[in-house]
């Protein structure tokens, strides 16, 4: 599937593995998830178009490149809040457009609780931010609703997956590049990613 990239990047791996550790406390977990969001979007946003630009440095004039598209940041809520602050202190002049998403725990499908539309929706690139795809329920929606506010070009920004999440939005959405650390082994019964980290909002605010 050429549109999934996974990293290989050490780093990556490296604080995942201390992610996934049951022991890792939610202060720990939600400074491993700022990392590893800031190295996956670096990856996402290795084809971000640049223009060139003049600049003085203190030795003279320099031809320089500055990025040209207009990127907005959409973080699904809960969990996909703790992935912004890391990407967004990269990409400064990003917008940031929420969209609140709930599983239902029978069905485990998503429910939608909140989106708001920008009052200009119009940005080059939107990159959907949550740290799980497990039935890829939600990415789906969330891409959705994004075309339907006239997004065209979609990434989505994750850290784990499961097999079922990565199909659901390939097939729903093959236009989507996906950006992830690893792709696990399946879900269980719960929707859970096995063996995954857990739920990464919980683990992130303490709830669990
Ligand atoms: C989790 C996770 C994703 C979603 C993934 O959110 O943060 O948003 O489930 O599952 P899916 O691919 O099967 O849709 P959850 O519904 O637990 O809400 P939360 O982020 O508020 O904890």
């Amino acid at each position: 599937m050429p549109q999934v990239h996974i990293s290989t990047h050490p780093l990556v791996q490296h604080k995942l593995s201390l992610m996934r550790d049951q022991r890792t406390d939610p202060k720990k977990f939600r400074e491993l998830l700022r990392e590893v969001a800031v190295l996956v979007a670096y990856e996402a946003s290795a084809d971000l178009a640049t223009e060139e630009v003049n600049v003085m440095s203190p030795m003279g004039p320099a031809k320089c490149l500055s990025v040209s598209e207009r990127v907005g940041l959409v973080p699904i809520l809960r969990a996909g809040l703790g992935m912004v602050e890391g990407i967004w202190n990269m990409m400064p002049n990003a917008e940031v457009w929420h969209v609140g998403l709930r599983r239902d725990e029978q069905t485990l499908e998503p429910i939608e609780y909140y989106s708001r539309r920008p009052v200009d929706p119009i940005v080059d690139v939107c990159m959907v931010i949550d740290p799980m795809l497990a039935t890829g329920g939600s990415a789906v929606t969330a891409v959705d609703i994004l075309k339907a506010w006239g997004a065209h070009r979609i990434k989505f920004v994750g850290i784990i997956a499961a097999p079922e999440g990565v199909k659901r939005l390939t097939e729903a959405h093959p236009d989507v590049e996906i950006y992830l650390a690893v792709i696990d082994e399946r879900l269980n019964e719960a929707g859970l990613i096995v063996p995954g980290l857990g739920d990464a909002g919980d683990r992130q605010f303490g709830t669990g």
